[in-house]
C-alpha cells in the first residue's frame, strides 16, 4: 500500500470550498481503498490466509458434549481454549449441515441448518463468535458437487421428469438404453448411474448412491449455491473449502471413455466442461464480496490445471490443496527421494504465482505418523515431530489435522464391523461379490481406511479417552492410555509441546512464510535438507526420515551455524569440517 501524506493540521477559512471539495475526494478514496482491501482477498502479495497455520478438525470425533457418543459444537466450544492454546490462526471444520450421515456430513440435506448430532444453529453462532474472540477464523467445508439423496431438491428432482428441480441433477432416461460407464468412488458396484423407478432414470453419483451430483450447467442451482454461500459469509466465516469442487463440471453428454479410464478417472473427472466460468461467476457472486478465502479440493492434473484455480488474475479460488505428496506413502514404504521431488516440484511450480497448502493428512487418509513417519513406540514421538517441522518450514499454508499435534496412530481396526467409513464399507462388499482376496483387503484397510485418522480425540485417559461418556461412534484407540493430551500438556518434550513451538517459530519467522525454498543433498536417501531464505536471512532445515544416523552434505559453511530448534532434548552442532549426523529422525532447524 503507498503511503498518503498527513492532511494539513490548520486549513484557511477562504479555501473552505476547495477544501470541502478535497475533503470529500479523500473521504471517498479512502472509503473506496478500504473496500478494496476487504474485497481484494485474492491480489498478489501478502496475505492473512498464506500466513495462518490452519488446523483441520473432524467435528465428530473432538468432543461430546452430551454422551451420546458423537461429538459436537458445544464440545468444540468447551475445548476453544485447547485450540487456541496450539497457536493457530483458523480452523477448518468438516461439514456440520444437515445430513443423514451416509457420509458423515458429506451428503448434506438442508444447507442451511446444523445437524442435530453437532447442535443447533445457536450453538453454532456461539462456536464462531467463541473463535472470534479469540483470534480464530472459521473455515467451512461447502460441499456442492454433490448433495444427499434427501434433500429437498432431490426429494422433487427425482418425483417427476418434469419437475422445476429435475435440472438440478443429472439424469439419463431409461429407453436411452444403459448410460456410459461411469465409475463411482463409493458404490458397492462402482458403478456411478443409480436406476430410479419412480420416473425409468438413472441418476449419477460420483460418490455414494446417497450423493447424487449436482447439475453445474444449471442457472439456477448455481445461483442457489451462491445464496447459500453468502448465508455463511453473511453470518461472518472467513472462508469456504470446496468438496470434490473439481469434479463438479461434466461433460454432459456423457461420451463414452476408453475401458478402465477409471484406473486413472481425475483425467476424466477433474477440470471438465465450464469449471473455471463458474468459479469465476462464484468469485463475481461470492468472493468479491466477502472477505473469505477460498480452497479447492483437490488440484487437477497438472501444474496449469492448479495455476487455473488459484492464480490471482483469474479470479477463481486462492489455494491450491494438490493431492500429489499426501498420497505418496503406499502399504510397504515410500521413497524419500520421491518425497522430496515431488514437494520440490510443487514449490518451484508455484514459486513466482498462486498458493499452496501444505498438509500430509486429512479426514481422508490414515494418520500422518502411521503413514510417512513410524508409529513404533521407539520412534513415534520423533517421527511425530520431525514431521511437523517439515509442515511448519515448507512454503504453503499448513494444514494439522486434529490428534496429529499428539502423535496419534492409526487404529487398525482388525474386523469389518468396527469400520464406519462408507467407502471402507462398500468396498468390502464389492470384494466380496467378486471374489476378491479379503485377507488382503483388510490388511490394507488397516493401513489406509480414512476410519484410521476419524478415531476420537485423545483427551486422557479414562475409558473413551475423555471424547465422550457414552458409547462413541467409532471405537477408541485403545494407546490412548500412553497417547493423551493430558500426559502431554504436562510434559515440555512431548509432541504437543514441540508442536506449539513450531507453531511459534513460524508466526515469528516470516522468511518461513515467505522465503524462498532450496532444496540441498537432493541425491540423500533419508535426509530432507533444505533452505528457506528471504532479505538476508536464511534457514536450513535438516529432517532424518530414517529411523538410523544419517549424514548430510549440505555444502554450506558450518561456522556460521546457529541453533534454532530441535526435536532432540540436547544438541551440539558439528564442528565445521566435521560431517553433520542427524540421529534417527532428527528434526533440526539453523540459521546461518
Ligand atoms: C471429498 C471429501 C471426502 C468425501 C468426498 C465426497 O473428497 O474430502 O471426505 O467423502 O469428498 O463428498
Amino acid at each position: 500500500m503507498k503511503k498518503r501524506s498527513a492532511p494539513p493540521q490548520h486549513i484557511p477559512m477562504k479555501r473552505c470550498h476547495y477544501c470541502l471539495l478535497v475533503f470529500f475526494i479523500l473521504s471517498f478514496g479512502a472509503q473506496w481503498a478500504t473496500a478494496q482491501s476487504i474485497v481484494k482477498n485474492d491480489q498478489p502479495g501478502e496475505k492473512w490466509w498464506k500466513e495462518a497455520v490452519i488446523y483441520q478438525l473432524y467435528p465428530r470425533s473432538f468432543q461430546d458434549s452430551d454422551g451420546d457418543g458423537i461429538g459436537d459444537l458445544k464440545g468444540i466450544i468447551s475445548r476453544l481454549d485447547y485450540i487456541k492454546s496450539l497457536g493457530i490462526d483458523a480452523l477448518w471444520l468438516n461439514p456440520i449441515y444437515s445430513s443423514p450421515n451416509d457420509d458423515n456430513g458429506y451428503d448434506v440435506s438442508d444447507y442451511r441448518n446444523i445437524m442435530k448430532d453437532f447442535g443447533t444453529m445457536e450453538d453454532f453462532e456461539a462456536l464462531l463468535k467463541g473463535l472470534h474472540e479469540r483470534g480464530i477464523k472459521l473455515i467451512m467445508d461447502l460441499v456442492v458437487n454433490h448433495s444427499s439423496d434427501e434433500h429437498e431438491w432431490f426429494k422433487a428432482s427425482r418425483s417427476s421428469r418434469t419437475s422445476p428441480y429435475r435440472k438440478y441433477y443429472h439424469w439419463w432416461n431409461a429407453e436411452q438404453g444403459k448410460p456410459p460407464y461411469r465409475y463411482s468412488l463409493f458404490d458397492i458396484n462402482h458403478d456411478a448411474w443409480m436406476y430410479d423407478s419412480v420416473t425409468n432414470a438413472y441418476y449419477l453419483h460420483y460418490f455414494s448412491r446417497k450423493q447424487p451430483d449436482l447439475n453445474w450447467e444449471h442457472p439456477a442451482l448455481r445461483h442457489e449455491v451462491y445464496d447459500i454461500m453468502k448465508f455463511w459469509a453473511g453470518k461472518g466465516i472467513d472462508g469456504f473449502r470446496l468438496d470434490a469442487f473439481q469434479f463438479a463440471a461434466k461433460d454432459t453428454t456423457f461420451p463414452m471413455f476408453p475401458k478402465n479410464f477409471e484406473k486413472n478417472f481425475t483425467k476424466y473427472y477433474a477440470m471438465q466442461g465450464n469449471l473455471h466460468g463458474y468459479l469465476q461467476e462464484m468469485h463475481k457472486e461470492v468472493f468479491s464480496k466477502f472477505d473469505v478465502m477460498s480452497v479447492s479440493e483437490g488440484a487437477g492434473n497438472s501444474y496449469e490445471d492448479a495455476h487455473n484455480l488459484v492464480d490471482a488474475h483469474r479470479n477463481e479460488l486462492n489455494m491450491a490443496y494438490a493431492f500429489e505428496g499426501v498420497d505418496i506413502p503406499k502399504q510397504d514404504g515410500y521413497s524419500l527421494l520421491h518425497f522430496k521431488e515431488v514437494f520440490s516440484r510443487w514449490d518451484s511450480a508455484f514459486a513466482e504465482n498462486g498458493w499452496l497448502s501444505i498438509f500430509l493428512a486429512n479426514h481422508d487418509q490414515a494418520r500422518l505418523v502411521s503413514r510417512f513417519g513410524n508409529p513404533d513406540p521407539a520412534f513415534r514421538e520423533l517421527s511425530a515431530k520431525m514431521l511437523a517441522t517439515f509442515i511448519m518450514a515448507m512454503r504453503g499454508t499448513p494444514y494439522v489435522y486434529y490428534g496429529d499435534e499428539l502423535g496419534m496412530t492409526n487404529a487398525g481396526f482388525t474386523k469389518i464391523e468396527d469400520y464406519r467409513d462408507v467407502s471402507t464399507q462398500n468396498e468390502y462388499k464389492f470384494q466380496k461379490a467378486n471374489g476378491g482376496d479379503l485377507q488382503k483387503f483388510m490388511k490394507r484397510i488397516q493401513f489406509e481406511s480414512r476410519d484410521n485418522g476419524r478415531t476420537p480425540f485423545q483427551w486422557d485417559t479414562s475409558p473413551n479417552a475423555g471424547f465422550t461418556t457414552g458409547k462413541p461412534w467409532i471405537n477408541v484407540n485403545p494407546n490412548h492410555a500412553t497417547i493423551n493430551y493430558a500426559a502431554q500438556e504436562k510434559d515440555p518434550n512431548s509432541v504437543l509441546n514441540y508442536f506449539r513451538r513450531l507453531v511459534k517459530l513460524r508466526k515469528d519467522n516470516r522468511l518461513l512464510v515467505y522465503g524462498n525454498y532450496t532444496l540441498l543433498d537432493k541425491n540423500n536417501t533419508n535426509v530432507y535438507a533444505f533452505t528457506r531464505e528471504s532479505g538476508g536471512e536464511k534457514m536450513l532445515i535438516l529432517l532424518n526420515f530414517s529411523a538410523a544416523t544419517a549424514q548430510a552434505a549440505t555444502g554450506l559453511n558450518q561456522a556460521n551455524f546457529e541453533l534454532v530448534s530441535s526435536n532432540y532434548k540436547t544438541t551440539v552442532l558439528p564442528k565445521k569440517g566435521t560431517p553433520i549426523v542427524l540421529r534417527p529422525y532428527e528434526a533440526l532447524v539453523l540459521k546461518f
